[in-house]
């Protein structure tokens, strides 16, 4: 494969596919940015943006055409745990439509290499039932009982990714991240996930106040910042593997100590009140980084507290400088 490339990211008005095409527009290639909206907080560094809805499959042929190398798809109609649980018919179709017309169109145009982006989602739930988790080997997503709705579709698309290589030799990419976080992800209206809310709760906190929240905040994750996931999303295409494979980062801690985190980052003191009734997602869930190691002889190295200073002054600065709203938001993850 030549360096240059013609690259498509879908869900570039989104926050990973928005980074990813500034990385992927420092490394010289050709970008176009597809989604149903512009990116939120900052132009598209893209060559050409279009907006076109992936879930018709005549728009996903549009997106594919000319003569494109790569496909990143990252599309998906997706949020946070109180998000996904809440709307399971819709985002299972959405996200099955845009999948299944992106995997033909991109095939149909003659594209070289397809990755697509799915979850930690997929995951057995009965491994997570512990906060003490056990790190998910790749393996661990069978026998098959992944969250409801999103994790099933996410699992239903990567097999399809496969029979797609079997019967017709398309070159498919699989990546399943655990929970990225970062500047310039949504920290508001619903759709935002544990590492934001809590950010956006500590900056509108007052010194010694009080933030919710939900379940009593011993469930477990392990959180990735958005550079390790843009570059690891980069190596993982130009590799020769094929089968799912963990992205994320192995650096286990509880939504509490998460929250004390961002507090200390803060320097405000607060208490957190415990709802019990909010969603939580599953008990505990790490990211065995084993056969990322294998394959790319690299992992995220981020640090958590590194990654949540930056992330938690750009929210901070968003949210004081507008009229705050506020809005019940997820304090577990994806
Ligand atoms: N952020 C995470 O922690 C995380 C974890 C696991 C998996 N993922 C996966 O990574 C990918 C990117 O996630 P993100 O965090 O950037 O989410 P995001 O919501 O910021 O980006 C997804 C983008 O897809 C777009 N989209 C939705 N429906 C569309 C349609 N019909 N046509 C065209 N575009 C459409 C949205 O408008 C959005 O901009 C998704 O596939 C997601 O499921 C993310």
């Amino acid at each position: 494969m030549r360096n240059e490339r013609r690259v498509l990211v879908t869900g570039a008005g989104g926050f990973i596919g928005h980074h990813l095409v500034k990385r992927l527009k420092s490394d010289g290639h050709w970008v176009r940015g597809v989604d149903i909206k512009y990116p939120e907080y900052e132009p598209s560094a893209s060559d050409a943006f279009e907006i076109l809805d992936l879930r018709k499959a005549e728009n996903c042929l549009l997106a594919t055409r000319g003569g494109i190398d790569e496909v990143y798809n990252l599309a998906a109609d997706m949020g946070g745990i109180g998000y996904i649980t809440a709307y399971l018919a819709e985002i299972s179709r959405n996200n099955i439509l845009i999948n299944a017309h992106m995997l033909e169109a991109s095939r149909q145009n003659g594209v070289q290499r397809f990755l697509f982006s799915s979850s930690a989602c997929v995951y057995n739930q009965s491994k997570q039932q512990d906060a003490a988790v056990i790190p998910l080997r790749e393996e661990d997503a069978h026998p098959a009982d992944p969250e409801p709705g999103y994790g099933w579709e996410k699992l239903f698309a990567e097999e399809l990714c496969r029979y797609y290589y079997k019967d017709y030799g398309f070159e498919t990419r699989i990546v399943r991240f655990h929970n990225v976080y970062g500047p310039l992800g949504t920290y508001e209206g619903g759709k935002e996930k544990a590492p934001a809310a809590i950010c956006r709760k500590l900056a509108l906190a007052e010194d010694n106040g009080e933030i919710e929240v939900w379940g009593d905040g011993e469930q477990t994750r392990s959180f990735m910042y958005v550079d390790d996931c843009v570059e690891g999303l980069v190596r993982i295409m130009t590799s020769d593997h094929r089968d799912p494979i963990n992205l994320g980062t192995d650096e286990l801690v509880t939504i509490n100590g998460l929250v004390d985190m961002v507090a200390r980052i803060a320097g405000k003191q607060i208490t957190k009140r415990h709802n019990r009734s909010g969603p939580q997602g599953v008990r505990g869930r790490n990211s065995d980084n084993t056969r990322l190691r294998e394959v790319l002889g690299w992992e995220p190295s981020i640090r958590l507290e590194q990654g949540l200073t930056v992330t938690f002054q750009w929210i901070a600065a968003q949210v004081l400088s507008k009229p705050s709203v506020f809005v019940a938001a997820s304090t577990a993850a994806d």
